[in-house]
């Protein structure tokens, strides 16, 4: 069984499906899991690299799972017929290639989403918030970097993860992050406004990111559990 690392443990733990698809899986680690521990009966997985494909392949087939798991050449969704999977997973990859994947193919984005970007998932919650899906989950898992895992569902109406939040700050952070108030959360609220309070002047980015981490850090505060 491939040993998971916390972002793809915490990515795993918010898939159960009987369709799912894994895009730009590389080793296939994660659907591979999903599929040994029964959370997804069958799973679809792409990848656009040449070399990535063939990792893929090679894992899936050492770990006798070739009948549950079909690994298919092609760039994000596009390989997907409309309606085949119940959710997809994107790890692992910056929230601008995510965000161009889910765009390109807006008919084949299935229900729910897992997205663990490696940068600020800010895009990905703005664009959940257009496209009528609400932030069902959310964990930051620790690491490298804090890594946000995001689990997204379509739902109509707004999001009311967003309800009563300082709401720059709860894009930035992730509303229901903000909510839960843990301590890795309150650190990097600490260390951004660390980092950004010397960088800050009037009109700079610095200056509005500031902004953000110190009303995330006031409503954190407020709202100690
Ligand atoms: C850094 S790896 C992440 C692998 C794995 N998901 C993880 O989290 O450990 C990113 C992978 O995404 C693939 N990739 C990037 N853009 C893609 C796209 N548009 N469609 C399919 N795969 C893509 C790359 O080939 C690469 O294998």
């Amino acid at each position: 069984m491939p040993n998971l690392d916390a972002r793809l443990q915490a990515a795993l733990h918010l898939i159960q499906a009987e369709t799912h698809a894994d895009i730009g899986s590389d080793h296939a680690h994660l659907p591979i899991r999903l599929a040994q521990l029964g959370r997804i009966t069958r799973g679809v997985i792409v990848e656009v690299n040449s070399g990535p494909l063939e990792h893929a392949r090679v894992n899936v087939a050492r770990a006798g799972l070739t009948d549950r798991l079909e690994v298919r050449a092609g760039n994000g969704l596009a390989p997907l017929a409309p309606g085949e999977v119940q959710s997809a997973s994107m790890t692992g990859m910056g929230a601008q290639t995510m965000l161009g994947i889910l765009t390109r193919t807006p008919g084949r984005v299935p229900d729910a989403l897992v997205l663990q970007p490696n940068d600020s998932p800010e895009p990905l919650r703005r664009w959940a918030q257009e496209s009528s899906y609400h932030v069902a989950a959310e964990v930051l898992a620790p690491g490298f970097w804090r890594y946000p895992v995001l689990r997204l569902e379509r739902q109509s109406g707004p999001d009311p993860a967003y309800a009563g939040l300082p709401g720059n700050a709860a894009l930035r952070y992730g509303p229901l992050l903000l909510r839960e108030g843990s301590g890795l959360l309150r650190e990097q609220v600490a260390a951004d406004i660390a980092r950004l309070t010397p960088l800050a002047a009037p009109g700079r980015a610095a200056e509005h990111d500031l902004h953000v981490a110190q009303s995330a850090a006031v409503w954190l505060s407020g709202n100690r559990k």
